[in-house]
């Protein structure tokens, strides 16, 4: 995702751990306002472009090698790079963030790594080979030229907000917390309130990787269906801003939900396998 994405991951996620998780991760993360985790999210693609942060790049994604619109699925053995990927990362960085054996610095670099990658694997084309994750695809957007992956990124994330009349503007951070709250709402009372439990079903029965795995599956499935229903070269070129972002907005919707609910049912795991280890 975009900053506006990954930020309103965040917010997402500070609206549902326990008071217990929030206190350790604003202790770790040396930040006591309300926006702790929203403030981090980011940090991850700010290193990625630099020198020294560019051996992180393949870890925001999974590039699944089954093609649509005939195949889709991913195979971890074949589409986790040796160098790693998504999945591995967020098997690694929480490990780390949970070895009390590493310095309180190195703990909340990964704790920031695990708070963004969340938030990436839910992104359908973070776990997707073709063109680079749609990078390499030309569309437009409102009559705008982008290429498929920033459209998923941002684009859909940003109209989606405009249409609720607060659009994102410069200020990413307020438009953020508001569509947080909202997704939030959503998930109490609202339209994902029946399905929201089976989000977080059985997480803590399972290692980190089978179920980073799961979420990056369960992304993936909707590259045959919504994101290239009839495969990468029939979107190329095309305008997204109408019938194409009408059904991809409720997935862009539905994943950001999935990816906040989930990272605060994954920090509560955390900071509760820390407490059993005292
Ligand atoms: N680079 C290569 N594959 C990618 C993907 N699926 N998402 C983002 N960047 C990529
Ligand atoms: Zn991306
Ligand atoms: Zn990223």
């Amino acid at each position: 995702w975009g900053g506006f994405g990954h930020i309103t991951v965040a917010y997402l996620a500070s609206n549902f751990v326990s008071n217990t998780t929030a206190a350790y991760f604003q202790t770790l993360l040396r930040n006591d306002t309300t926006d702790y985790l929203a403030n981090v999210a980011t940090w991850a693609d700010s290193i990625r472009y630099t020198k020294w942060g560019r051996w992180t790049g393949p870890l925001h994604y999974i590039d699944a090698k089954d093609s649509p619109p005939h195949s889709c699925g991913i195979v971890y053995e074949r589409d986790c790079k040796p160098e790693g990927c998504v999945v591995s990362a967020i098997q690694n960085y929480t490990s780390r963030v949970l070895d009390q054996s590493l310095h309180v610095v190195e703990r909340a670099q990964a704790a920031k790594f695990v708070i963004h990658f969340v938030g990436d694997i839910h992104q359908p084309l973070h776990t997707e080979d073709v063109e680079k994750g749609g990078n390499g695809i030309s569309v437009f957007f409102d009559d705008k030229r982008f290429n498929l992956h920033h459209v998923w990124d941002s684009s859909i994330a940003e109209k989606i907000v405009t249409h609720k009349k607060h659009g994102v503007g410069r200020r990413p951070f307020p438009a953020a917390k508001k569509w947080a709250e909202q997704l939030a709402e959503e998930i109490r009372e609202g339209q994902y309130k029946a399905n929201s439990s089976e989000w977080v079903k059985g997480l803590e029965l399972k290692s980190a990787s089978e179920i980073a795995l799961e979420w990056a599956v369960e992304g993936n499935a909707h590259v045959c269906t919504v994101v290239l229903p009839e495969g990468p070269e029939a979107i190329r070129d095309q305008e997204l801003g109408g019938a194409y972002f009408e059904a991809a907005a409720p997935v862009v919707e539905l994943q950001i939900a999935k990816a906040g609910y989930r990272l605060a049912a994954w920090l509560d795991l955390v900071v509760t396998a820390i407490s059993k280890n005292e």
